[in-house]
């Protein structure tokens, strides 16, 4: 069984993600910790609430860092909503965060950990960086950061940089000379996993409260994702983290030195990808490269039929 933390900014693809890690028998979810990137931190953390609520989940939630370390937050409302999860309606809400901040129930959850905890940010990676920072022990008893961000070919927020890790580069520069494990699923293979109208009817099918949240989460996403990219569909980014920890056949990696861009306007919160080996340093990644559509499609249907 894999120990995680998740630390999300649902968002409609990171509450699908949670929905999977939640209730799976291969993972233990040791706790939600919350980032500000599709939204504000206040919005990810009440969506994160809700969604826990309306399916009956005892996993405790931590609220996260509000802003990046250097740069000022931007949101990707345009693809999420005002809330951040607009299409679901949910019942008032009566949950509420933990008292402690994520940062420091990262730090504890590590310091406490026999260094079998994995980490798995889908969002800025701003509480993993400032966890790093505040506490550098955690570092080597970090098991591994199975991430969802980056990219070795298109952004997707600049024409060079993919959201999460634009959104707060300098935590990603942290992060990736951290020197703990990396498996970074970037869009390469997250924008090839697409929710289809088809898809929403195979997993409504289903027929449980897990699988009619999921219809209405996706009938936004995929109006959305077409307005904004022209896509015929909702890429499931995050839940690649999920279905790679749940059965690692699903995905191929390939070692890579990836470098994050800091310093560049023009190509700010790159993840330079070394596919060729060209700079001769040692890989500190393992970056996905390529997913078998139909076992995610089933993965994802099993969590869904696990509610
Ligand atoms: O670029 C895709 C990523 O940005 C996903 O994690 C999505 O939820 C947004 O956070
Ligand atoms: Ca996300």
């Amino acid at each position: 069984m894999q120990k995680i933390i998740l630390d999300c900014d649902p968002g409609h693809d990171d509450a699908v993600a949670l929905i999977m890690a939640a209730k799976h028998p291969k993972i233990e979810l040791l706790g939600i910790t919350t980032s500000a990137g599709n939204q504000t931190v206040e919005k990810t953390s009440r969506n994160a609430l809700h969604l826990c609520q309306h399916l009956g989940l005892d996993v405790p939630v931590y609220k996260g860092m509000r802003i990046p370390m250097v740069r000022e937050q931007e949101i990707a409302d345009s693809i999420h909503g005002d809330t951040g999860l607009d299409g679901p309606v949910f019942a008032p809400l009566t949950r509420m965060v933990e008292p402690k901040h994520a940062v420091q129930f990262i730090i504890d959850t590590i310091l406490a950990s026999d260094g079998d905890v994995t980490l798995v940010p889908t969002g800025p990676l701003t509480n993993i960086a400032m966890a790093m920072r505040y506490e550098p022990d955690i570092v080597p008893k970090i098991k591994e950061i199975v991430l969802m961000g980056g990219a070795y070919q298109l952004g997707n927020w600049t024409a060079a940089a993919e959201f999460n890790i634009y959104v707060d580069a300098e935590a990603a520069y942290v992060v990736f000379t951290s020197g703990v494990p990396i498996v970074m699923m970037g869009l390469e293979v997250t924008n090839t996993v697409l929710c289809t109208g088809d898809t929403v009817t195979r997993m409504e099918k289903i027929g449980n409260t897990a699988s009619k949240l999921f219809a209405d989460m996706m009938h936004f996403f995929l109006k959305t994702n077409k307005e904004v990219f022209d896509m015929d569909g909702g890429p499931l980014h995050d839940p690649v983290t999920i279905a790679w920890l749940i059965d690692p056949s699903c995905v191929t990696l390939k070692e890579m030195y990836t470098e994050i861009e800091i310093r560049s306007n023009l190509c700010y919160g790159r993840t330079v990808c070394d596919y060729f080996g060209m700079t001769k340093k040692p890989p500190n990644s393992r970056v996905a490269v390529g997913i078998d559509q139909e076992k995610f499609w089933d993965i994802v249907e099993s969590c869904l039929r696990l509610y």
